[in-house]
């Protein structure tokens, strides 16, 4: 078998998606308290007023990760627990959550792998700006700082930002996201001002101290649907993993991109000396994979569609299973994203932060349910990620999205990603199929076959 000894395998959340309790504790509120609440923007009008009331039922949930023998669990830190205004010192008691969910954890054995920013930005500083202005990256660092301060003692995997992709552009150019704004030049302002708060917080947290320092990307596998679509794919690659990728890992921002995007802005807003912050070494690489791009040029696109921006649209070969998200279920793409970073970005040490599937669940009359889809998901791409480590990737670790079904951002409940399940009106939580299958994997430190 190809995963490595002490491969870390676990399961990943985040803080607006499972805590609830969000006027608990001194917590500000953040743009998805405002977004959630704005009638139109969310599924039925669903919020995380509640969630799955993670913030009250710590010790419940780390007792299910436990019996599930996870090895790590990746969450998030709410910035407006900790900086209820974005600014200023830390709320004492907002740490303090944090500090009894890592505690928790060493408790169990469990590796915690926190993310600083999984898109609950402080609505103060929204108010100022947000990621539109350059001072929201200095509060992010500064922020970064007060967490690091408090756990790093007993934390030593850091994750920047989760997915600054989805932020920058399903927030702010399509709008379906928190912000909600409608402007590609805002969503090219907040690539930037994302990008260079991380290279300020790793900076800031760089204490040679040995802690591994890392971020998260989305990253999707573009491909042309025919001949005539392969400039607008190479568009959608550039716009949805090299704009992140690049600057990150090679000091710079990819050259067609800024070419096509000159209308636009002149970029002014990228500072001599920004790049080499932002591309200060990371020990590893988060990578988030739900799905590989077909991609169609699209000399009209919705406004709200995803890469508007670069004259794209995405569509679904036939052939193709979807998962209840309509997303085509394609682990070759896993695959070949692994390699990509082998071959193109220097093979850094990788962890697959994010992969799952939504899947209709329900329990059934004995009150189980069984996910086979998901067992079936989980297990085609395990066997991706193993191909790519006899390849020579060196992946390292694999968290499943998600630990527990939970607020799926615009498509509220309705979307279950979950090895548990949340049944919402109770809050009780049942293991799925997929929960023990999942076990078994990780105690034999693979899939069966
Ligand atoms: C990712 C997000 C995560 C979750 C999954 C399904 O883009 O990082 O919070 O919603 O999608």
């Amino acid at each position: 078998m190809a995963f490595p000894k002490g491969f870390l395998w676990g399961a990943a959340t985040a803080s607006y998606q499972i805590e609830g309790a969000v006027d608990r504790d001194g917590r500000g509120a953040s743009i998805w308290d405002t977004f959630s609440h704005t009638p139109g923007k969310v599924y039925r009008g669903d919020t995380g007023d509640i969630a799955c009331d993670h913030y009250h039922r710590l010790e419940e949930d780390l007792d299910l990760m436990a019996r599930l023998g996870l090895k790590a669990y990746r969450f998030s830190v709410a910035w407006p627990r900790v900086q209820p205004d974005g600014t200023g010192p830390a709320n004492r008691k907002g740490l303090d959550f944090y500090r009894r969910l890592v505690d928790g954890l060493r408790r169990r054995d469990i590796e915690p792998m926190p993310t600083l920013y999984h898109w609950d930005l402080p609505q103060a500083l929204e108010n100022r700006g947000g990621w539109t202005v350059r001072e929201t990256s200095e509060r992010f660092a500064e922020y970064a700082g007060l967490v690091y301060k408090g756990l790093s003692d007993s934390v030593s995997f850091w994750i920047t930002l989760n997915e600054p992709w989805v932020a920058a552009w399903l927030g702010h150019a399509a709008g379906v996201h928190a912000p909600g704004r409608k402007s590609v030049k805002d969503a090219l302002l907040a690539t930037h001002h994302l990008l260079l708060g991380h290279g300020l917080a790793v900076e800031t947290m760089r204490q040679g101290d040995g802690n591994r320092l890392g971020i998260t990307f989305s990253l999707s596998p573009a491909r042309p649907s025919r001949d005539r679509d392969k400039e607008a794919a190479r568009l959608v690659d550039g716009n949805a993993n090299r704009l992140y990728l690049d600057p990150v890992l090679k000091g710079r921002y990819p050259e067609d991109l800024l070419e096509h995007y000159a209308p636009v802005t002149d970029f002014s807003f990228v500072y001599d000396g920004d790049l080499g912050v932002i591309a200060a070494p990371v020990d590893f690489v988060g990578a988030n994979f739900y799905m590989r791009h077909l991609v169609r040029h699209d000399p009209e696109p919705q406004r709200d569609s995803m890469f508007a921006s670069v004259n794209a649209r995405i569509v679904i070969p036939h052939a193709v299973e979807r998962t209840a998200m309509g997303w085509p279920v394609e682990p070759e793409g896993l695959k070949e994203l692994l390699v990509r970073l082998k071959d193109e970005y220097g093979n850094p040490p990788v962890y697959i932060t994010e992969n799952g599937i939504a899947v209709h669940d329900y329990p059934d009359q004995a009150g189980e349910i069984n996910d086979e889809e998901r067992v079936r998901y989980l297990g085609s791409h395990f066997r991706a990620a193993e191909d790519a480590i006899s390849e020579g990737s060196d992946l390292r670790g694999y968290m499943v999205w998600s630990l527990l079904d939970n607020f799926e951002w615009a498509e509220g409940y309705s979307k279950r990603f979950g090895l548990v399940y949340v049944d919402y009106p109770t809050l009780k939580r049942t293991l799925k199929k997929s929960a023990g299958w999942y076990s078994e994997v990780i105690r034999r430190n693979g899939p069966a076959g």
